[in-house]
């Protein structure tokens, strides 16, 4: 297949924009999911195990079909690329099989959930077709220290995230549906943890692919999540008298 080009553009393009139209939409409400759906939630809900499971796995699925719907290159060839892509749906297995299959948040909303799974299609085609057919990588590519500290980037935010949520995670039993205040990491610091944790690892993944598709999927994820910090943290100093004065929203020291 080769490069569709004005198709990357396009998606690159609307995901940004979504972005932040998301953003100015979610400054000052946000109701989507979680705890700000308020008292009355949407009439059709999914559970969230099946939800998270459902909508992530089209991000995972996309690339690898379109990794597999390739002849197989021969060694050494294409390894940035495939590297590279193969580190995009490692966060996607550990989203569809860990974090799906262990949390233990309220249902979701059915919209919500198929607009995500939406979501996910888009972003798995627009990262696996850039990089594989579209992506130029130099034989010093590995040398790069763009490669070099992107992926470490990410790997350090992807840490962040997983332990934040693991964190969140165990706030609960089985079956409780409570907020309590969290403790430990980087929640010491941000209400945020686990978000900041993704938008580091996306940030750390657009330096390390240098290329505008995952600019703007990192620039989308500061969009719709660092509005949700901002609001979670509102929520925690209006709903518990003792919360941390010295936690921020998102940002440690800062914000
Ligand atoms: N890249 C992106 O654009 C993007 C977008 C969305 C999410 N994500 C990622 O997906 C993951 C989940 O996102 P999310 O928005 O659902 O995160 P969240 O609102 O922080 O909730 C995470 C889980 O922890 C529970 N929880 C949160 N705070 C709690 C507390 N104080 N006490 C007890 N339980 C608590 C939630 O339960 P409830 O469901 O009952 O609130 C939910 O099950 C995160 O890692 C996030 O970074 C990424």
């Amino acid at each position: 297949m080769h490069c569709h080009g004005d198709l990357v553009s396009y998606l690159s393009c609307g995901m940004m924009l979504a972005g932040l139209g998301h953003l100015v939409y979610h400054k000052n409400i946000q109701k989507s999911y979680g705890r700000h759906m308020g008292r009355s939630p949407p009439a059709r809900t999914v559970p969230a195990r099946l939800a998270w499971f459902l909508q992530e796995m089209p991000a995972l699925l996309v690339p690898l079909l379109l990794m597999l719907s390739r002849p197989v290159p021969a060694e050494h060839e294409e390894q940035g690329q495939y590297l590279l892509l193969g580190t995009f749906c490692m966060h996607y297995f550990q989203r569809t099989f860990v974090y799906s299959l262990l949390t233990r948040g309220t249902p979701f909303p059915l919209g919500v959930m198929l607009s995500a799974g939406v979501f996910c299609s888009l972003n798995g085609l627009l990262q696996g077709h850039y990089l594989l057919h579209c992506a130029q990588f130099d034989d010093e590519w590995s040398a790069d220290y763009r490669y070099k500290t992107g992926l470490l980037l990410f790997y350090i935010g992807m840490a962040m995230n997983v332990h934040s949520d693991y964190i969140l995670r165990n706030l609960r039993k089985p079956g409780e549906v409570v907020y309590k205040i969290p403790t430990g990491g980087l929640f010491e610091y941000v209400s945020g943890a686990n978000y900041l944790g993704e938008i580091v690892e996306w940030f750390g993944y657009a330096v390390a692919t240098w290329s505008i598709p995952a600019l703007s999927f990192a620039v989308f994820s500061l969009c719709f999540i660092g509005p949700r910090a901002y609001h979670h943290h509102r929520f925690y100093q209006e709903t518990f008298k003792d919360y941390p004065k010295f936690r921020k929203a998102l940002i440690p020291f800062i914000f």
